[in-house]
């Protein structure tokens, strides 16, 4: 059986996408996640949302928002697992479990954290001013949601590597603490695709909010139209040759056409096309692709229960992997059920199968005795009679205090004696063979468990 790639990524869900996260990650992901290898867990990373943004309506935008354009750009959920990180709660469930081995030291170096701390520093305030629990352990809740599905591959853009490195430390230190052997967390691989180029802007930047150059996607054709008509162009007249080459307008067309529609363009521009004219040709390449999707959208973002109804199978789906892992974690680190102790898991085995135990009883005379008990309730030692409980007690507390143990074989069974008496007894057995076994397993029983 070949095991399919699971790709994940997070989306936070503070801003209105526009038409460069669409080229840059929406667009490559929904293709990647058409691949029959590929099983892709894609998420409203809100959580995250709230570290940066402190207005309940602006974080509600913009998850219905953000939701509505990876639907409407295509995304099938029957194929990916698609969810809001805030229905998952395992994931602050797993924050903390890795909050606790995350090394203080490691977080000090987050980049995002790092340049709030020298802003306040270069503008003589205090290092923390303004600077929250939730900016500092970011990349730990990060890592939660990269763990807490094992996921290969993590497309993410180039800022965001080191947090994925970040993910795969923690993973690592959590498997050695924990792992017994086996590795809990797969290790994570950022994936940056060099192929998308990240889109200019109408001034010619990388388009980003921040610089105020964007061009929107899905609000409306006049809307697309009226960014358009803003981009910088050099001042070439109509008729003069254009330089394709130096032209961000230019690039803007190739991340949306086919190679015939880019060389025809480019032509038309050696030819001198008007700047004007160019932008027409831009505006109808991009209405082509987008008007549909835009339909989409708006009809996604006037029936948001049906939206809901979407993201709460996803989370439904992402629970079911979730869940059973996160109990698997938490028996790992020692937070188990108080009952049902022998049924511990995998890493409890290696002591559970040393853990046997002493059963006392009393007999109809009145005298008391014990057995001792493998782990998997077999009869190791049956007791002599001890006139009272006291003296039971006790021999079975020196059976236990990790002194050599005193066994003398009689034919096919053996007897356990303290201080010249024998004070227990094994059972018959078929052979030799299987009662020094017994010895053995016995000997093992009663050795005291190193922590
Ligand atoms: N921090 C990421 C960003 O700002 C978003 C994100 C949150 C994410 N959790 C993630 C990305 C897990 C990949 C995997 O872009």
């Amino acid at each position: 059986m070949t095991t399919r790639t699971r790709i994940l990524t997070g989306i936070t869900t503070t801003g209105t996408p526009h038409l460069g996260n669409y080229a840059g990650a929406i667009r490559p992901a929904i293709l990647a996640s058409q691949d029959a290898n590929a099983d892709s867990f894609y998420f409203l990373a809100d959580y995250h949302a709230l570290i940066k943004c402190d207005d309940p309506q602006r974080i509600q935008r913009s998850r219905m928002e953000i939701a509505a354009t990876w639907l409407a750009g295509g995304l099938d959920v029957n194929r990916v697992t698609f969810y809001r990180q805030s229905d998952i709660p395992e994931i602050p469930e797993l924050t903390w479990l890795l909050t606790c081995v995350a090394a203080k030291g490691l977080l000090n170096r987050a980049h995002a954290y790092k340049a709030s701390v020298d802003k306040n520093v270069e503008s003589g305030e205090d290092p923390d001013a303004g600077i929250s629990m939730g900016l500092y352990s970011y990349p730990v809740l990060m890592a939660a949601d990269i763990l807490m599905f094992n996921a290969h591959k993590v497309p993410v853009g180039r800022d965001q590597i080191q947090h994925v490195e970040m993910a795969r430390d923690i993973g690592q230190r959590f498997n050695h603490l924990f792992g017994n052997g086996k590795e809990f967390f797969t290790m994570p691989e950022a994936l940056i695709e060099e192929s998308v180029a990240t889109l200019p802007g109408l001034d010619g930047r990388k388009m980003s909010k921040s610089y105020d150059n964007t061009i929107p996607l899905f609000t409306s054709a006049k809307d697309m139209k009226d960014a358009i008509s803003r981009i910088v162009t050099d001042s070439r007249a109509p008729g003069e040759a254009k330089d394709p080459d130096n032209s961000h307008l230019f690039t803007l067309f190739q991340a949306f056409a086919s190679k015939a529609q880019e060389q025809e363009f480019r032509a038309e521009l050696l030819q001198g096309l008007g700047w004007g004219e160019a932008k027409n040709r831009l505006f109808q390449l991009l209405d082509s692709q987008l008007s549909e999707p835009r339909e989409r959208y708006h009809q996604l973002m006037s029936r948001p229960s049906d939206m809901e109804d979407l993201l709460l199978i996803g989370a439904k789906k992402a629970r079911a992997v979730a869940a059973p892992f996160l109990a698997e974690l938490r028996e790992a680190v020692g937070l188990r059920s108080f009952v049902n102790q022998a049924a511990a898991p995998v890493a409890a085995k290696k002591k559970a199968a040393k853990a046997a135990r002493f059963v006392s009883f009393r007999e109809d005379d009145g005298s008391f005795r014990f057995r001792l008990l493998s782990a998997e309730g077999e009869q190791l030692l049956l007791s002599r009679n001890f006139a009272d409980g006291k003296t039971a007690g006790a021999v079975t507390k020196q059976l236990q205090n990790g002194d050599a143990l005193d066994v003398r074989t009689e034919a096919t069974g053996f007897s356990v004696w303290l201080d010249g008496a024998a004070v227990a007894d094994s059972a018959d057995f078929a052979d030799e063979t299987s009662r020094d076994a017994a010895i053995a397993a016995l000997r093992v029983a009663l050795t005291p468990i190193e922590d």
